[in-house]
């Protein structure tokens, strides 16, 4: 066993969750969006407008397919929408075990109103798009997950100690 990664929708935590888990651990971290915003110098929003959506969903997997080729240790937090693809789903499984960060809409809606900086969020009716994506969502998630932890109403403390306890083989 070699890396952990974390899998959930938007605001389920990943890249707060990774940190903690991180420095518990002390395994390096690595955040897929931020490593393909330093790989592309702009930032998620400015790929979706400049490139579209599906020029982001293959950085998406080109960056795993390296992340995999290229081994080590590491806790890897994605983007919601990377467990979107096949191939992806495959990659992430290879490559260590799969934490599923499950929330609950309200959650998400509740942490990511005034945030600008989803694409796949932004402009009328927020909560309906959270609803609608978690839903056509939440199977693929779950296919690609070895383990499911809820995240609503509870510490970040909290969160890293159920993944630890769940994935003993991996600390
Ligand atoms: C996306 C989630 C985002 C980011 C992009 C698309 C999605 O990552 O990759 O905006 O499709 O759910 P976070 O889950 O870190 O917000």
């Amino acid at each position: 066993m070699k890396n952990l990664i974390l899998i959930g929708f938007m605001g389920s935590g990943k890249t707060s969750v990774g940190i903690k888990l991180s420095y518990a651990c002390r395994v390096p971290f690595l955040d897929m969006d931020k490593e393909i915003e330093k790989e592309q110098g702009r930032t998620v929003s400015a790929i979706f407008a400049q490139m579209g959506e599906e020029a982001f969903r293959q950085m998406e997997t080109d960056y795993l397919r390296r992340f995999f080729r290229e081994g080590g240790k590491h806790i890897l937090s994605t983007g919601g929408g990377t467990p979107l693809r096949e191939e992806n789903r495959a990659l992430l499984k290879k490559a260590g075990k799969v934490v599923y960060l499950r929330v609950q809409p309200e959650t998400v809606y509740a942490r990511l109103k005034k945030d600008t900086t989803r694409p796949l969020l932004a402009g009328e009716d927020p909560k309906g798009k959270i609803s609608g994506l978690l839903a056509e969502r939440r199977e693929l998630y779950e296919a690609c997950a070895d383990c499911i932890v809820d995240v609503d109403g509870k510490t970040l403390e909290a969160i890293v100690e159920e993944i630890r306890s769940k994935t003993g083989e991996f600390m």
